[in-house]
């Protein structure tokens, strides 16, 4: 299944993307849904898939995590069943990321799916992340409020709620519609109907991550074992205080630490390519001989990309799920850049037998696959 996405890109990033939500109709006009809430509810059964659930009796909420044994004694209304990363787990439903694939790779999160009965909603949230919530079955009623500072409240250890908003959007959903949803803009969904909603969610990492992901790395790496020093002390008045040029001198240090593009760039490649939910992924037993690998390319058969593996280039170098990839440039280049890979876009990859071995144990890690 492929799915046909009719949007203005350029319009679209002038005007709304990270700047204000937006409803796109009728964007998918031959929509499909790719997953049956019965797949749905299968998944949520996998101790592997990150899902939720959430419900409301009588204003009172209710939210537990997955992996779910049965779901028996929900009843007919007023809940939703939540599944993170599908694009993982289920091929057809990792379909609908790709024609978001104008977007840099590197702020894609994941493929959410949410299934709910009527009645059923998480409330009113506000997110830190852009959103495409692409309607499939059923008709559902969403609400956009404007970005303003709103009070938010738990009323249920897991979830986050913001107080009552006015809409700026309020429109009901038809299957193929798209609503677009920057980060902070406080929204809610609510359905009469029985109803599939996809988010195809992308993040951007705040600074704390940044700091603490960059400290790891120092501290695996050693980088940094220089002490501050200060041969050019002279007598102090005021012994008790850190002075202006010294806390500059301090802030220098730091700042030096990330100023070095190679390791900035080697840790960055690490974090950025390292995915925030589970992969699919299991070594290939037993294992592809390289001679078996060039073979089959040379048969003509294809190579896909394991669904949600991060494939990456970050200056100089392509990261792969947290590993930097040695590769001469055109094969590397071609990993990145296609998830399917045939002899031809290998260029003369198969004469190099540091790139076959490579690509073997790329393939033996159950990177990528030789579709049956
Ligand atoms: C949902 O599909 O119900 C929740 C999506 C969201 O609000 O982010
Ligand atoms: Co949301």
């Amino acid at each position: 299944m492929s799915f046909q996405l009719n949007l203005n890109w350029p319009e679209f990033l002038a005007n709304y993307w990270q700047k204000k939500p937006v409803v796109l109709k009728r964007a998918f006009p031959d929509f499909v849904d790719p997953i049956t809430p019965d797949e749905l509810a299968g998944l949520a059964m996998e101790p592997e898939v990150d899902s939720r659930l959430v419900s409301h009796k009588n204003g009172q909420w209710q939210a537990s995590n997955g992996p779910f044994e049965h779901f028996d004694d929900l009843g007919e209304t007023d809940w939703s069943l939540l599944a993170q990363a599908v694009n993982h787990w289920h091929a057809p439903s990792a379909e609908l990321v790709r024609p978001f694939r104008v977007l840099p790779d590197w702020r894609l999160d994941d493929l959410m799916i949410s299934f709910s009965v009527p009645g059923g909603g998480v409330g009113p949230h506000i997110d830190q992340y852009d959103v495409f919530i692409i309607q499939g079955m059923g008709r559902r009623r969403w609400r956009v409020g404007d970005k303003l500072p709103l009070k938010q409240h738990c009323p249920h250890p897991a979830l986050l709620h913001c107080e009552p908003f006015t809409p700026i959007i309020d429109v009901e959903m038809e299957i193929g519609d798209i609503l677009y949803i920057p980060p902070g803009f406080p929204h809610d969904g609510f359905t009469f109907e029985t109803t599939l909603n996809y988010s195809v969610g992308f993040r951007g990492p705040n600074g704390r991550d940044l700091i603490s992901s960059f400290a790891d790395y120092a501290l695996e790496n050693d980088l940094g074992s220089e002490h501050y020093s200060d041969p050019d002390l002279t007598l102090r008045e005021h012994p008790e205080r850190v002075e202006v040029h010294e806390l500059e001198r301090l802030r220098t240090m730091m700042i030096e630490m990330i100023n070095q593009p190679e390791d900035f760039n080697n840790w960055f490649g690490r974090f950025i390519s390292t995915p925030r939910h589970e992969l699919d992924v299991a070594p290939v037993e037993p294992p592809f001989e390289q001679s078996e690998v060039v073979n089959a390319l040379l048969d003509g058969e294809v190579l896909t990309r394991l669904s949600g593996l991060r494939v990456l280039r970050v200056g100089d170098s392509v990261f792969i799920n947290s590993e930097k990839l040695e590769m001469p440039d055109t094969q590397a280049d071609a990993l990145c850049h296609y998830t399917e890979i045939t002899r031809e876009t290998l260029g003369d990859g198969l004469q190099n037998p540091a790139v076959v071995a490579e690509l073997t144990a790329l393939i033996n890690q159950g990177y990528w696959y030789f579709e049956e």
